[in-house]
């Protein structure tokens, strides 16, 4: 009797931590997917491109480069022209523009991003440093915006 007790006991301990070991680590992958919305990852990718397309001028922080290059942390042209700075990102940027009523002249040459990569690096700049878009950019809206 003490002996079948004790075999079901251990079969019961071994069943149990088999079925912890296969289903808790697929079942936390697919929660943490979930939770990650569109935006969200959209957002993650942008960082990269921002990182290494943008920063060298708009800075890591996004403030710019007094007199030269304008900033987008709490840019009016960025939260007030949306598809004119879609159409910067995609086309390249040059003349005179106000940014926060200060006066910028300089160029921007297009990257060459595909269109993917812009919506992705638009909504990186526009929810970061305190800017806060939650329409999000998609490749089809940067498709749509002709030179
Ligand atoms: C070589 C420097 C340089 C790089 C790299 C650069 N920019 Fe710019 N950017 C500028 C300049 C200069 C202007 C202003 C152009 C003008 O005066 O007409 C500008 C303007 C802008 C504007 C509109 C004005 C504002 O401040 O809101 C946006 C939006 C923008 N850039 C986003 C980006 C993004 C996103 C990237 C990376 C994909 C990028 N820029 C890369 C120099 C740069």
């Amino acid at each position: 009797m003490g002996k079948i007790c004790y075999s079901l006991l251990l079969m019961i301990l071994l069943l149990g931590c088999n079925n912890t070991k296969q289903q808790a680590v697929p079942d936390q992958e697919i929660t943490k997917n979930k939770i990650q919305s569109p935006l969200k990852r959209s957002i993650d990718r942008g960082a990269v491109v921002y990182k290494n397309l943008c920063s060298q001028c708009h800075r890591p922080n996004g403030k710019g480069i007094t007199n030269n290059y304008p900033p987008l942390a709490g840019s009016n042209w960025l939260t007030q022209k949306r598809l004119e700075s879609i159409k910067a990102v995609k086309y390249g940027l040059r003349g005179s523009i106000l940014v926060n009523q200060k006066p910028y002249d300089g160029i921007m040459s297009a990257m060459g991003l595909n269109n993917t990569q812009v919506a992705d690096v638009m909504n990186y700049t526009m929810n970061s440093w305190g800017n806060n878009q939650k329409q999000m950019v998609t490749p089809k809206e940067v498709a749509s915006v002709k030179k």
